[in-house]
């Protein structure tokens, strides 16, 4: 017995082929991510030295939940092993994308999460650079 409709083709025909696209648009998103976390790596600097404020922790939580976002993807899941046949002969693969997957039933909260403070981190970050506000520094 088939589990699914008799006519459906999956993501072969319009418009579900445009699903397919957002498979590339992971890759780019990692380079996004490279540069998200250089940002908060910076962040630690200060013109006196090493230190951390909020401005910190701000940057940080960002890249952290839109790296979980992008990790919990399901482009990340098929490549982390999900466009394997069989697992026996990869165990390693199989673990990775067994955590990928629990990753992924949370991806639309982490797609809510995220945007929602990737929003807060440009306001913070726009009110810091016009001198509205100024990063609380812990030490
Ligand atoms: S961004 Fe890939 S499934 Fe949501």
């Amino acid at each position: 017995m088939r589990d699914v409709a008799k006519g459906y083709t999956g993501e072969t025909r319009f418009p579900f082929i445009l699903q397919n696209i957002h498979r590339y648009f992971f890759w780019l998103s990692l380079v996004i991510l490279v540069f998200l976390w250089w940002d908060a790596i910076l962040a630690f600097r200060f013109p006196d030295g090493v230190g951390i404020g909020v401005g910190t922790l701000v940057l940080l939580l960002n890249a952290a939940l839109l790296t979980l976002y992008s990790i919990s993807c399901h482009s990340c899941r098929h490549l982390c092993g999900g466009h394997l046949d069989a697992f026996h002969t990869r165990p390693a693969k199989y673990s990775l994308w067994r955590t990928i997957s629990r990753l992924n039933e949370r991806h639309m909260l982490f797609a809510w999460i995220s945007l929602i403070w990737v929003g807060l981190t440009d306001v913070y970050v726009r009110l810091l650079s016009m001198g509205v506000i100024r990063d609380l520094r812990f030490f």
